[in-house]
């Protein structure tokens, strides 16, 4: 728990610092899972300001966790496109090193986009480390309620509170999509190291039940518990739930 959120942010691109130098100094990649919306903002900030004084990204490799289903990389609300603006756009990594699911895919060739999303991570050697926020239906990417610890990348149905929290940015919830293609509870529980963050006191009750309730599907982000290695870094607000 944190004072504020740019302390939090400090210490996960502090961890993200030394295991990018740790392995660029051996020649070697890293693999990063990364996420969109609101909360990484200040922690890509971080990164720009870590590569303008001397961290390469260059061996730096990056797979999203999710993509709206029907909108191209350059739709502004994409999260390929929010990708580009807050992060890639502004540091060294490599365009062919950053993945972001196809939000284009065919109906019928969905299934094999989202296994070949999850044969380049293996290929690539697997996450190194993990980012995650989460959502107030307790969503991790964008697994809602509902969702399996053993699930996979895959085609899901956005949450109706999902989909009202993301409709200011759609300019009305009628815009909002009505799909993802999402990394699984599974394929987020394969990565070696996990940082959730959240800020504010409207993350407050979904952070609590996420630490403190029985893991269920009825909020994903609680099996996130059996993770041996997943520290969830809030600030005061969101953690004034917690008993
Ligand atoms: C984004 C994602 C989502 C968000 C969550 C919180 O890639 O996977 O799970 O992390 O919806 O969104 P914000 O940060 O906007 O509150």
């Amino acid at each position: 728990i944190y004072p504020s959120a740019d302390q939090a942010c400090t210490y996960v691109a502090d961890a993200i610092t030394d295991l990018v130098s740790e392995r660029n100094a051996a020649g070697q990649p890293t693999v990063l899972g990364l996420a969109t919306g609101s909360t990484p903002v200040r922690l890509y900030r971080e990164l720009i300001r870590r590569c303008q004084a001397g961290l390469s990204f260059q061996r730096v490799i990056t797979f999203n966790l999710d993509e709206y289903y029907g909108l191209s990389g350059d739709h502004p609300e994409s999260y390929r496109r929010f990708m580009q603006d807050q992060l890639f756009d502004h540091i060294d990594i490599l365009p062919e090193n950053t993945h972001v699911p196809d939000g284009l895919a065919a109906k019928d060739e969905v299934f094999e986009s989202c296994s070949d999303y999850e044969a380049a991570m293996r290929e690539a050697g697997g996450l190194d480390i993990q980012i995650l926020g989460i959502g107030r239906t307790g969503h991790i990417g964008f697994n809602e309620p509902g969702s399996g610890p053993e699930s996979r990348t895959r085609l899901v149905t956005l949450d109706s509170l999902t989909r009202r929290d993301a409709a200011r940015d759609f300019l009305g919830e009628e815009n909002v999509p009505r799909h993802a293609i999402t990394m699984g509870v599974g394929t987020i529980l394969d990565a070696r190291q996990i940082f959730l963050l959240a800020w504010g006191e409207a993350k407050a009750r979904v952070i609590a039940e996420s630490v403190e309730a029985p893991p269920s599907e009825s909020i994903p982000a609680s099996f996130l518990q059996g993770h041996p290695n997943c520290v969830f870094c809030v600030d005061e607000a969101a953690a004034s739930h917690l008993t």
